[in-house]
């Protein structure tokens, strides 16, 4: 696949599992990286990474609920690169309990969405504020497998990634005309802390989710990386508004 010399990306969450390997991914394919996360020590590891095989990146702790960091983070990717091509929403929590809707607290309602769902909207909002003024722009939005179909004992979840399904669909209406694309991904299980956690919770999930994966195992992270580059490349041109469902076959 031909590199993309010279672009730059903004990365949520890009300390861990997805949205680590798609900063690698960004700066083997030779993007300015810009990474984000609130966990400065994973983030920091991440840039020292990609210094090691000479790609550029910066980084900044950006909690993406807080909409004051998130607008500084868009400002330091222009002020640093000049222009935002790419903007990953990627950066998402699950509950810290699994249960049924009438069980589920609170405070789980309120994370999961303040993360999962306002943190798109406001990553959106901002980065479609910057594309507007440069004529172009690519959105990529990590949603999940559960943004596409019912998830049991997780309601916060899957009202999040069901509503960035939503986001993604209703901006790319919006901006099509404006020369930018907004896509979104929809993973499976795949191999991250996020996936871990939940296994640690119900450690009987791990080898029973497995057997009803038609490949019989779980994501990489770096297999959703992939369809990142392809979606932010001129490989994907005529594509907006649509999902990408990366599952191994669990979702037939
Ligand atoms: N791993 C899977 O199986 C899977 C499946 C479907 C969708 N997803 C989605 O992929 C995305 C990445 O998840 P992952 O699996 O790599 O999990 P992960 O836990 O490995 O990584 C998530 C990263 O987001 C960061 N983060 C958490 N809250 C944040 C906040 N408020 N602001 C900024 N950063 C924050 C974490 O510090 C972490 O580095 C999430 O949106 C998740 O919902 C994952």
């Amino acid at each position: 696949m031909k590199k993309m010399n010279g672009k730059t990306v903004i990365i949520t969450g890009a300390g861990s599992g997805l949205g680590k390997a798609m900063a690698i991914a960004f700066a083997q394919n030779e993007y300015n990286v810009v990474l984000s996360d609130i966990n400065m020590d994973n983030v920091i590891k991440v840039h020292e990474e990609i210094q090691a095989i000479n790609g550029k990146s910066i980084y900044l702790r950006t909690d993406v609920s807080k909409f004051e960091e998130v607008k500084d983070l868009v400002d330091k990717a222009i002020s640093t690169y000049g222009a935002l091509d790419v903007m990953i929403n990627n950066a998402g929590i699950g509950p810290k309990n699994l249960a049924p809707t009438a069980k589920s607290t609170l405070e789980d309602w309120d994370n999961v969405i303040a993360v999962n769902q306002t943190g798109v909207f406001y990553g959106m909002k901002l980065a479609l504020l910057q594309m507007t003024i440069q004529g172009y722009g690519n959105i990529i939005n990590i949603a999940s497998l559960a943004g596409l179909k019912a998830s049991g004992n997780n309601i916060s979840y899957s009202a999040s990634k069901f509503a960035v399904v939503g986001m993604t669909k209703s901006a790319a209406l919006e901006y099509g005309k404006k020369n930018i694309r907004i896509n979104a991904i929809c993973p499976g299980y795949t191999h991250s802390a996020l996936l871990d956690s939940m296994f640690k919770f119900k450690p009987e999930l791990e080898e029973g989710l497995k057997k009803m994966i038609p490949f019989q195992r779980y994501g990489e992270a770096s297999e959703i990386a992939d369809a990142a580059i392809w979606l932010a490349s001129e490989h994907s041109t005529f594509m907006t508004g649509q999902t990408i469902v990366l599952d191994g076959g669990l979702s037939l």
